[in-house]
């Protein structure tokens, strides 16, 4: 018995070899062997503003300074404002879409960045794609990056480049509101977190939303009760769009200027978005220095 294994042996090993061997070789065949192949997606909710698009624009070529040999893509989480660009023949992938392009060009390791703000329902949706394409193993790795608040340095860091993009001829005794989006996903407690430590700083400056605590009327009554006369308006979103032009410093009577300035407030407005900041910027690129850190 001893002597047949000894016999044996050898040819269950050429056995194996051989079948090893054809299986690479069928798999190379195939192509389903790919030669590592490192991407960028960038998600943000989009803009149709072109004004705004330079914001992305900074973004881009920020993100492709810091990374030049990584192929850069973008990807917009709004069906609307992909429609409506595609009407302009300006045509915009959606996070599905793009992942599905980056599958077929033999992509293996994907880095996907939130351009949000919060971890609020957009960038949950997000999550669940990213989970959907992670499942399927197209990709050897895909990872998604956080948003702009998510760590306590990011919410330190966040601070400062708010207290930066306050303009030089603000006195103290005048407000600052920035006007962050808001929602009713459970995140929308990262606002009134971010404004409690802005304020450690500067006592008058204040965070709202249009579609979340703390709304306008409570900011109004706060600005009242402090005797505020003055009060900046600036727009604590990526882009400097729709939100920033009509809900904040548009002249309908439910924009927030036109609801302080009706309360005897003074009115200053600044049009400018965090995509255009490098110092937000900056927090967004070190989220996504992290994830490709995990390629490594
Ligand atoms: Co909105």
């Amino acid at each position: 018995m001893k002597k047949m294994m000894n016999r044996l042996i050898p040819a269950i090993l050429a056995a194996i070899l051989v079948l090893v061997s054809a299986t690479t070789g069928a798999a190379a065949h195939h192509g389903t062997y790919k030669e590592p192949k490192t991407g960028i997606l960038l998600v943000t909710f989009g803009t149709s503003d072109p004004g705004a698009q330079a914001a992305f624009d900074n973004i881009d070529r920020k993100v492709k300074a810091a990374w030049p040999d990584i192929p850069v893509y973008w990807a917009y989480t709004s069906r609307i404002i992909r429609h409506k660009l595609a009407k302009q023949e300006k045509h915009l992938d959606s996070p599905a879409m793009a992942l599905a392009r980056m599958a077929d060009e033999q992509f293996t390791h994907v880095a996907v960045q939130s351009l949000h703000t919060i971890a609020g329902s957009e960038y949950h949706d997000l999550t669940k794609m990213v989970g959907g394409f992670k499942s399927m193993g197209v990709f050897n790795r895909i990872i998604l990056g956080y948003p702009l608040l998510a760590t306590q340095t990011d919410m330190e860091k966040t601070v400062d480049a708010l207290l930066g993009m306050i303009p030089g001829e603000r006195d103290k005794q005048e407000a600052v509101v920035f006007m962050g989006h808001g929602t009713h996903h459970p995140a929308n407690a990262f606002y009134p977190a971010l404004m409690f430590q802005a304020q450690q700083q500067d006592p008058l400056v204040f965070i709202g939303g249009v579609e979340g605590y703390p709304e306008i009327g409570e900011i109004r009554s706060w600005l009242k009760e402090k005797q505020v006369k003055t009060a900046w308006l600036i727009p604590f979103m990526s882009v400097a769009g729709d939100h920033a032009k009509n809900d904040m410093a548009g002249d309908e009577a439910d924009s927030w200027k036109s609801i302080l300035s009706g309360a005897g407030i003074e009115c200053h407005t600044v049009m400018k978005g965090t995509a255009e900041v490098d110092a937000f910027v900056n927090i967004w690129l070190s989220h996504l220095e992290e994830v490709l850190h995990h390629f490594d």
